[in-house]
């Protein structure tokens, strides 16, 4: 059922406007996937999913927890006698136990240098809901957050779209290591001023996706300090907090603010989730961690909106509060990890691919600048199709991310199995033997170009459902 030829009157402006943001390759890698995924048996030539920043690396510990603690769960003999409370349980407090279990395992990740107050916790659907909410609580419709580049393409549907908060890029590049600098923090602040925009904090992930690298001490004093003298905000998304799979070790801005005299805590927000260093994406277990009272009342009211569901609460409080699993689970993960990024980095070295050097994240950071004939942003989106269509692998280009440099790519490794990772190594390794073969400035990728672009005409008008796709098209709108 349809609305006819004027629906775009009847629904709101948020409904209507397209600052989604799924309009851009990012998510178009996802498309191209779901229409053709591959299987190593049903599907060995499809395309394989390097543009997912999941981590399946260690299903086998949680699925043994799972069996060894049958009572955990509600929904099995053991557990049922639980059903009634947590079924009813609606409290946008959340569980006590839920809450206590989540702030030491933040505090546990942290390398237990920082206490967490379970008080200070609030939930949301993932890290997702858990930023929008804290724009909700610290920003009105056109005031701004100031964001280092490059940054996770997501967060212009998740702190812009719904709340009308603009993002003021803080740019950098390899020249300097892709390092947030102060001259670039105070140059983008002065040009917002000049333009009148109302700058209301500054918004770091850390450990950083795409870069996969983490915040030194230094740095998060001298943002700490900058917000302090600006009177601005300081949120810190810090979801990838337990992938640091070598040194230097994680440093939280929890742990900066101990340090540095006369900080303002109540400028200083955390965003956590279980999304990426649990590998719970579906759970949608999202935490806003305030240092700010008013904020912690606000936003606890504001969670109603997206509480995490009761009986996973309650499932991840005895997970969470079982001291010796967690441990080993942090432990082994990042040991999974770190064989894993190993492993994905040497097959690159072997054909001679850079990639920006990480100790953190699910993915890496890879240079293909002298893959490409210019450079130019036009011309990475080139390769990025050719990559897609031809390589079959889904990567994300470094524009979908505001990289203000052409020639990177976000790849992601800790979605699939060992053989997936050979699999695409292989393609990579073809690809590149390929185009290295040819005289410079006629690759085989630029000869085939309008091939490519027909294809691409194809993408951009298919309709594809995907269990992961930012924007699954709705039944009521598919049977039209
Ligand atoms: C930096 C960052 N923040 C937030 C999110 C959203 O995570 P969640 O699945 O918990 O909503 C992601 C997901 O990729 C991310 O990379």
């Amino acid at each position: 059922m349809g609305f006819g030829g004027n629906s775009q009157q009847l629904l709101s402006k948020i409904a209507t406007n397209d600052k989604h943001g799924e309009n851009s390759p990012y998510f178009d890698g996802w498309k191209a996937y779901d229409r053709n995924p591959f299987h190593p048996k049903n599907n060995p030539q499809g395309v394989i999913q390097m543009g997912l920043a999941e981590n399946q690396l260690c299903f086998d510990l949680i699925e043994e927890w799972i069996r060894n603690n049958p009572k955990a769960s509600i929904c099995t003999p053991e557990g049922v006698h639980q059903f009634r409370n947590i079924a009813n349980f609606q409290d946008y407090h959340g569980l006590q136990k839920f809450r206590n279990a989540m702030a030491n395992f933040m505090s546990k990740v942290r390398g237990g240098r920082v206490r967490f107050d379970p008080d200070r916790i609030l939930m949301s659907g993932g890290a997702t809901g858990a930023n929008e909410l804290i724009m909700f609580c610290l920003a009105d419709p056109g005031d701004a957050f100031m964001i280092p580049t490059p940054f996770y393409p997501g967060f212009v549907r998740d702190l812009c779209w719904r709340t009308g908060v603009k993002l003021i890029p803080v740019h950098s590049d390899s020249s300097n290591n892709f390092k947030i600098t102060r001259e670039a923090l105070e140059e983008a602040y002065k040009k917002a001023k000049e333009d009148n925009i109302n700058v209301k904090g500054l918004l770091i992930t850390n450990p950083s996706n795409p870069l996969g690298t983490t915040l030194d001490k230094d740095t998060l004093k001298s943002l700490v300090s900058f917000i302090n003298e600006k009177n601005i905000h300081l949120v810190c998304d810090e979801i990838y907090a337990a992938t640091v799979f070598s040194s230097p070790n994680y440093v939280s801005v929890a742990e900066v603010i101990q340090e540095v005299e006369h900080c303002k805590r109540d400028l200083i927000h955390i965003i956590y989730s279980l999304s990426k260093d649990m590998g719970f994406p579906g759970f949608r277990v999202g935490i806003v961690y305030s240092f700010n009272d008013e904020v912690v009342n606000c936003g606890r009211k504001m969670s109603s909106f997206g509480l995490v569901c009761s009986q996973t609460q309650h499932m991840l409080a005895s997970m969470l509060s079982d001291e010796n699993f967690v441990t080993t689970f942090i432990e082994e993960n990042s040991r999974r990890l770190k064989k894993r990024h190993d492993k994905f980095m040497k097959g690159l070295e072997e054909v001679n691919i850079t990639r920006f050097p990480s100790n953190a994240g699910l993915f890496c950071w890879m240079n293909l600048k002298s893959l490409l004939k210019e450079p130019t942003f036009e011309d990475e989106l080139k390769l990025w199709r050719v990559i897609i269509h031809e390589v079959k692998l889904n990567v994300s280009p470094g524009s979908s991310f505001n990289c203000s440099e052409p020639g990177w790519f976000r790849v992601c490794f800790a979605n699939m199995d060992d053989e997936t990772v050979d699999v695409a190594l292989n393609r990579i390794r073809a690809f590149v033997g390929r185009e290295t073969k040819k005289p410079v400035g006629i690759k085989r990728w630029q000869q085939n170009l309008r091939l490519n672009f027909s294809s691409r005409i194809f993408d951009e008008t298919t309709v594809i459902m995907s269990p992961h796709s930012p924007i699954p098209t709705s039944p009521l709108v598919r049977a039209t």
